[in-house]
């Protein structure tokens, strides 16, 4: 399944604007990492691009997200690798440390997409305007896109520095940035 086709997908169970474009960041910062982190690029974009595929169906019942996305994926011929990563990627049920570099770039990739786009987003919808520093900053300030969880984007720093992370996942977005509605 390419791209097209998983954004098609998305599209078929997420209608929502602001979470397509969660899942599309999502991608494109798992794509941007992928080399550096022993990853084959367009896979770990689409697992990004549709980790939260499932998100409308659940309507709020966190204990099936995930693995009613993995269901979806499945059925739709995705590879059982692909579909455990999504499954497995909803922290709240996770007992165990995630340990693959697919899995905590996943982690990571999740947080950051909603808080760069909030930088962008304060910026005017500006995200050449967003730099590295910027994400620092704003990462420090605990009321700035609260939902966005520091935690899960600290755990990239066991695979490379933060700010080589958030130096990747800028470049990612930018790549899509009129997909995002930004500039
Ligand atoms: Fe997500």
């Amino acid at each position: 399944m390419d791209r097209n086709a998983a954004i098609r997908l998305l599209r078929e169970h997420v209608h929502e604007d602001s979470l397509v474009k969660h899942c599309l960041a999502t991608g494109a910062i798992m794509k941007a990492v992928a080399g550096d982190l022993g990853g084959d690029a367009e896979s770990w974009e689409r697992i990004g691009i549709l980790h939260d595929i499932d998100f409308e169906e659940i309507s709020g019942e966190m204990q099936r997200h995930g693995i009613a996305g993995a269901a979806i994926l499945s059925a739709h011929g995705i590879d059982k690798d692909s579909a455990d990563i999504v499954a497995a990627h909803n922290h709240f049920l996770r007992t165990a440390p995630y340990e693959r570099p697919v899995d905590i770039a996943l982690q990571a990739a999740d947080s950051a997409s909603g808080l760069i786009i909030a930088c962008a987003l304060v910026k005017g919808g500006n995200l050449s305007g967003v730099s590295v520093k910027t994400i620092t900053k704003k990462a420090k300030e605990k009321s700035f896109a609260a939902g966005c969880d520091r935690s899960r984007i600290a755990l990239i720093a066991s695979l490379m520095d933060v700010p080589v992370f958030y130096a990747y996942a800028l470049r990612g977005m930018m790549e899509i940035r009129t997909d995002l509605s930004l500039k």
